[in-house]
């Protein structure tokens, strides 16, 4: 405080208060006994001189103090006996107040490096701060728009899915359902004719595993039954097909509400439950899977649980190869929503999906 005060005075007013100084120190000098030594205290105006102002006044500073000392022990050269010693003590005396005052300007100049060196240290280190904020929020930014590509691009296959899903259904399979009818026809025509109506009978066949085909087909690359009735029989299809398909033991339990979520965001529900149950078959070993969909406060809370061998998430998250579970997450995303995964080696791995609903 009484720094800032000091640095704020000219070197006018900070002289004046030197030579103040040194007056008092000097008086003081005067009117006490020789026997007690002052040398010590004409140091303190020429220090205040020196370090608020330049060394040339700590210098004169120190001249005056080399005279004033050895005019007031000598009561004014009164009590001077041998002028060559008196002259010696106040040339030593002044080579010391000179030392001084050079170490203290010494000592300022290099206050005032480090204070620059601190300065431009602190400047960079604000720039660099700044820089990396620019970057950090450019990074946020790209990231920002990667989400929204992706979630396109799902939207834009998701779309191609039902266009092609129906096209496969609709065409193909009425085309099959032609050919069938034909094949009966002939059948019928030539009911004389064991061998024909017997090869008939077979393509038959063929052409009836060919629209079951074609039904599993379009029903992967968009389930039916989503559209028309909804995400919990949608859901409840898939799971019975995965028993089917596995023979794992599975429990499943969902509200008896309908779920109020938009048909683009049940598909998404609906394409993490098939990568959950895909993982489990492929990797879990597992012999028992749950699966149980909540309403809570305003959000559908899917949990696949299943007992099987678990994994290290943090190894198989950063594993490049394997997009299944970035996928979950990045959907879960897409929605608004958050996607945690537990998983305990030897124990199992659960995986719960909380989304908003529409309201
Ligand atoms: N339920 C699970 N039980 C045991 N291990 C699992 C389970 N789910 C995932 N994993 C492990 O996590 C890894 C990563 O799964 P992720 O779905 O990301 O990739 P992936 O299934 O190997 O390949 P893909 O990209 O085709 O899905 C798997 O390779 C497997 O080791
Ligand atoms: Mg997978």
């Amino acid at each position: 405080m009484i720094q800032d005060y000091i640095n704020k005075a000219g070197t006018f007013t900070i002289l004046l208060a030197g030579l103040l100084l040194l007056s008092a120190v000097a008086l003081t000098d005067f009117f006490t006994t020789k026997e007690i030594s002052f040398s010590i205290f004409y140091l303190i105006p020429i220090a205040f001189v020196t370090w608020n102002t330049k060394r040339l006044y700590g210098i004169l500073f120190s001249f005056i103090c080399a005279f004033l000392w050895i005019y007031m022990d000598t009561d004014g050269f009164k009590l001077v006996t041998n002028y060559a010693l008196h002259f010696w003590s106040t040339i030593v005396r002044f080579g010391f107040f000179i030392i001084v005052t050079i170490l203290i300007s010494k000592l300022k100049i290099l206050k005032v490096d480090q204070e620059n060196i601190i300065t431009q240290r602190t400047s960079e280190l604000l720039n660099e701060i700044s820089d990396h904020e620019k970057s950090k929020a450019e990074l946020l930014q790209k990231s920002r728009q990667l989400r929204e590509l992706n979630k396109k691009i799902e939207t834009i296959k998701e779309d191609q899915n039902v266009q092609i899903a129906r096209e496969i259904h609709d065409e193909l399979g009425q085309s099959l359902t032609a050919v069938n009818l034909e094949v009966n026809w002939v059948a019928k025509k030539h009911a004389d004719n064991p061998d024909i109506v017997a090869k008939m009978y077979e393509i038959s066949k063929i052409v009836d595993n060919t629209i079951v085909t074609v039904r599993k087909i379009s029903s992967d690359l968009r389930p039916r039954l989503l559209d028309q009735l909804g995400i919990l029989p949608a859901i409840e299809s898939l799971l019975k097909e995965f028993v089917k398909r596995t023979k794992i033991e599975t429990e499943f339990n969902m509200p008896e509400i309908k779920v109020n979520l938009e048909n683009s965001a049940s598909i998404i529900v609906y394409r993490i439950l098939q990568e959950a149950l895909t993982n489990i078959a492929r990797h879990s070993k597992c012999t028992r899977v749950e699966v149980y969909i909540n309403i809570e406060n305003d959000m559908l809370k899917l949990s696949i649980i299943d007992n099987g061998t678990g994994f290290s998430f943090k190894n198989k998250i950063n594993e490049t190869k394997s997009l299944g579970l970035i996928g979950m997450q990045e959907r879960a995303e897409m929605l608004r929503g958050t996607l945690e995964i537990n998983t305990v080696e030897n124990i199992g791995t659960e995986i719960i999906l909380y989304v908003p609903l529409n309201n």
